[in-house]
């Protein structure tokens, strides 16, 4: 049986962002972990421009090859893992603009998020993001990882460093994301392609 796809969703796009090394180790956590087929989606690299698309998204009719392509990623996901700052009290803009492309793509399936930041540790981007992802039918974990004081926990080399506890705090989130994904996977239908 094919395991299902897990999405884990670097939201900074902005050059030297410490959201990527933060997914890199999310990631080697979820390939270990073994329970999903784990991916990393950087929004960088997605690339989109704010959005331009003339119709809004419920209805799928897309006129921009960036968008069928954005569309086409998420439609294969069968959950997702957002890695997102905390800008200025809330979660930053290229999430939110990623978010606003699509609809159906997102509809009926399980999300969790990775805050980071100050002294927060991103809990207000987290809240911020929820009545978001639940206005388009994402399904939103109680649980998330958060981290503090970001700028300490990465080395020089660009590596996150994990805390104590943290690795286990993930791990239990991706657990709990892959009980949710399977009974939400029974009665989710997969959206046609815009
Ligand atoms: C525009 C901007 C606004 C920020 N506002 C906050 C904030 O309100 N609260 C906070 O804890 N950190 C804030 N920070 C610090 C970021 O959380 C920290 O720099 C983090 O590394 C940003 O993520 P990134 O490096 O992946 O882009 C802000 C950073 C930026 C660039």
């Amino acid at each position: 049986m094919t395991q299902p796809q897990l999405q884990i969703i670097v939201g900074s796009t902005r050059p030297g962002r410490r959201g990527l090394p933060i997914a890199t180790w999310f990631h080697g956590l979820a390939v270990k972990h073994a329970g999903f087929d784990a991916r990393l989606v950087d929004l960088a690299e997605v690339g989109l421009p704010l959005l331009d698309e003339p119709r809004p998204p419920q209805r799928g009719r897309y006129e921009h090859d960036h968008t069928r392509r954005w569309s086409e990623t998420v439609r294969t996901g069968d959950a997702y893992v957002f890695v997102v700052p905390e800008y200025n009290h809330s979660y930053n803009a290229a999430t939110k603009n990623a978010l606003d492309y699509l609809a159906r793509e997102w509809a009926g399936k399980p999300v969790a998020f990775v805050g980071y930041g100050g002294v927060a540790a991103g809990a207000r981007a987290v809240q911020a993001l929820l009545p978001v992802v639940a206005s388009l039918g994402m399904v939103p974990l109680s649980g998330s990882v958060h981290i503090p004081f970001v700028r300490t926990s990465i080395t020089p080399e660009g590596r996150f460093e994990s805390a104590p506890g943290l690795d286990e705090n993930a791990t239990g989130v991706i657990d709990e994301l892959l009980r949710l994904t399977t009974s939400l996977g029974a009665a989710r239908t997969t959206p046609p392609v815009g």
